[in-house]
């Protein structure tokens, strides 16, 4: 499980659904990276570009789950859902559905790639998907283990 929520996390790394979060407006004059914004100012904060970040992703553009295992992003380094008071109110559901899925279908069933070629991302309004979908086939079905339930005990 945490290896499945580290390619999970790494996925919405490398191609974040959603490229940026909403507007905010700054309330205040506030410095960042040492550039200056006055108030009024409309920020957008990119998501795709955070995640591309060399410093923080050493090799941005390799599919590495690893990382996620190795260290703790903090929330304004790893934002697939946006952050602060209006960030996704999906996300934890979202997170959960996407293994529950993931984790159903690799216990029954054997996948691999239909095409070799690279799945390249094109963005959609805000959101990135790939280009012409993901198609796979079934290679196989993947055994059962068989594991004895318990004795419950009647009372
Ligand atoms: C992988 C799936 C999803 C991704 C990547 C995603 C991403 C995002 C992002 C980036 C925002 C903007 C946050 C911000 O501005 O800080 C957002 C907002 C929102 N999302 Fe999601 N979302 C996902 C799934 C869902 C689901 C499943 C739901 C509902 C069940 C949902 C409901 C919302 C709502 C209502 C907002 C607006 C929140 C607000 O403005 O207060 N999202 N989402």
């Amino acid at each position: 499980m945490p290896y499945l929520n580290a390619v999970c996390c790494e996925t919405l790394r490398i191609y974040p659904v959603v490229l940026i979060v909403s507007p905010r407006e700054a309330k205040k004059t506030i410095t960042i990276m040492g550039q200056e914004y006055p108030v009024g100012t409309a920020l957008t904060p990119c998501i795709y570009l955070t995640h591309h970040r060399e410093d923080l992703y050493p090799e941005p553009e390799k599919f590495k789950p690893e990382r996620f295992l190795e260290r703790q992003y903090s929330a304004y380094e790893f934002l697939p859902f946006g952050g602060t008071n209006r960030r996704c109110i999906g996300a934890a559901f979202a997170m959960f559905e996407m293994k529950l899925v993931l984790a159903t279908i690799l216990r029954h069933y054997n996948l691999a790639l239909a095409d070799k070629q690279p799945v390249k991302p094109v963005r959609r309004g805000v959101t990135l998907a790939p280009a012409g979908g993901v198609k796979m086939v079934m290679t196989g079905k993947r055994m059962q283990v068989e594991t004895k339930s318990p004795s419950v005990a009647t009372v």
